[in-house]
């Protein structure tokens, strides 16, 4: 992937496509004045005008572009324009052209341009109340994962063409460095994100525990490659590194962790816990990041309906997110420890399998009463996190399928957010909505825990009652985490698209990569204050 940072000259950019946009005429405050004068040009337009002695004026003549939103028209071979195609988009009112709107647009412009070198002005078309950074940093994550397929197993696939080069017009000099780094950012997002919603798009007959260990392996594996880490005592980078830890059944015995163990017995798949680290920050306290890999979800002796199986391939989305930020991390090489935990097993009825009732005893010595065997997620998560609880992370993340309550309260787009902890709601809440991956505070703890009261265990996996499904999961988890700061992402509804076509989306990654980086920004403030403090 080849990108690069252009302050002058559009016209003169030889690539694929080059892509302008054009508002609509404002129709709020100065309605009279300018609603009647056609669509707004942006700068860029502007230069392709005149590049091309008129072709842009000749085009809204025709009425083909008014500048609504939605429209979009190629001009193929223009006149002084060094572009192969020019793709000209209506933007809307730029009053209404908000984060959402700029994310959802380049998602599509992939599908659009069709192109392999690609000419972006979108700086130009930056929302209100964002930066230039944010808009280079979005926009290249939403072409360029919108632009991955699935890959599928067809005799004959079809041709992908990948986008290779990008070219990023910024008419700020000042912040040039700045904006190449949020565009490099956003294709190392991407690049992850789409390193996640291949393994999770497998068939659940390939994409085993077993597979998703040693897929987590090569990653490890390639990082530690391409960047040189491999041995860890030469260069100026020695202390960074992937490492790639495999618990096997054996050793989850060892360590008594009979969530992960339990779910999986039903299975000739053996279940495993997966550990990628990476450091970036020597000495630090790492952030964890915990996701379910359950690699088909039957329900276990809970056998599920059939119609709602299939999708149950999508049952180690998070796991496939959590070791994918990692990736993400290590190619932009951040100063931070990222410990990616992907508890993984297959979720089956048979002979073998945990029973309704079974009583089991954790990794961290609490007792559960396992009333449903459907409601397996949090019982390999849990001993995940009490894992994790014990490295003393500086926060705990888990992204997980959990719940499908989580979908009938908030639907398919949106995550739940569950955490006890205000502040790091708060930061990502923020991350959310800077994403544009929408996430929602739900209750947790309290009357929940009440819920999961049992008269011969510590807890039970299940409320006695049908109703409140996220919030008691939610409660559940927290009591496997008790020491940390934590927060948990149910994802059941976001991290795959339904039906016919249906896909991994690799969400909520592009919030937990935002949040990462704002605390990285943070933290890095906070350091320079000190040091002017020392001075
Ligand atoms: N993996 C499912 C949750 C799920 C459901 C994800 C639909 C995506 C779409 C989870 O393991 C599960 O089965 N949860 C049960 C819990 C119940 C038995 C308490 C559920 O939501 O029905
Ligand atoms: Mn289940
Ligand atoms: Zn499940």
């Amino acid at each position: 992937m080849h990108y690069e940072v252009l302050t002058s000259n559009v016209a003169q950019v030889e690539a694929d496509v080059l892509v302008v946009g054009f508002f609509a005429a404002d129709a709020g405050k100065e309605k009279k004045k300018e609603a009647l004068d056609g669509p707004v040009y942006t700068p860029s337009a502007l230069e392709v005008e005149s590049a091309s002695s008129g072709a842009l004026s000749r085009l809204i003549a025709s009425g083909d572009i008014t500048g609504k939103k939605g429209e979009s028209v190629v001009l193929y071979a223009l006149e002084g324009i060094k572009a192969r195609r020019v793709l000209v988009l209506g933007l809307g009112e730029i009053g209404k052209f908000d984060a959402q709107a700029y994310v959802a647009l380049h998602r599509k412009i992939a599908a659009k341009a069709g192109a392999q070198s690609i000419v972006l002005t979108s700086e130009e078309w930056t929302p209100e109340g964002r930066t230039y950074a944010w808009a280079a940093r979005s926009a290249v994550r939403a072409i360029l994962f919108g632009g991955a397929k699935i890959k599928g197993l067809k005799t004959k696939p079809v041709e992908e063409k990948p986008l290779k080069s990008v070219f990023w017009v910024t008419n700020d000099e000042q912040a040039q460095n700045e904006v190449a780094l949020a565009v490099r950012q956003g294709a190392a997002l991407a690049q992850a994100m789409i390193w996640g919603k291949q393994l999770a798009d497998l068939p659940p007959n390939i994409c085993t525990p077993s597979f998703v260990a040693e897929a987590a392996q090569a990653l490890a594996e390639e990082i530690n490659t391409e960047k040189g880490w491999k041995d860890k005592k030469e260069g100026k980078n020695r202390n960074k590194c992937v490492r790639c830890t495999v618990f096997d059944a054996d050793e989850l015995e060892k360590r008594g962790m009979q969530g992960i163990l339990s779910v999986g017995q039903g299975s000739r798949q053996k279940p495993c816990l997966v550990e990628l680290a990476y450091s970036g920050a020597a000495g630090e306290a790492p952030i964890c990041i915990v996701g379910k890999g359950i690699t088909f979800d039957a329900g276990g002796l809970n056998l599920k309906p059939g119609r709602s199986m299939p999708e149950m391939k999508y049952d180690m989305c998070g796991a496939a997110a959590a070791l994918a930020v990692v990736k993400a991390a290590a190619e932009l090489e951040l100063p931070v420890n990222i410990t990616a935990l992907a508890p993984c097993a297959e979720n089956l009825p048979s002979g073998k399998a945990l029973k309704p009732a079974d009583v089991i005893t954790m990794a961290n010595g609490m007792t559960v009463e396992v009333l449903n065997a459907d409601a397996e997620g949090r019982l390999i998560l849990a001993d995940a996190l009490s894992y994790a609880d014990s490295l003393k992370p500086a926060a705990c993340l888990d992204l997980a399928t959990l719940t499908g309550a989580c979908i009938v309260a908030l639907g398919t787009d949106v995550t739940g957010l569950f955490t006890d902890d205000d502040a790091l709601a708060q930061e990502l809440l923020e991350a959310a909505d800077a994403a544009d991956d929408a996430a929602w505070r739900m209750p947790m703890g309290g009357r929940y825990r009440e819920l999961l009261k049992s008269n011969c265990a510590d807890i039970v996996n299940t409320g006695n009652q049908p109703h409140s499904g996220a919030c008691t999961a939610a409660t559940f988890l927290k009591e496997f985490a008790p020491h940390c700061p934590w927060a948990h992402l149910d994802i059941a509804g976001p991290a795959n698209t339904s039906g016919a076509d249906r896909q991994s989306t690799s969400r909520p990654m592009p919030l937990v990569f935002e949040w990462l980086l704002k605390r990285l920004e943070k933290a890095s403030e906070k350091k320079d204050l000190g040091s002017q403090h020392e001075a």
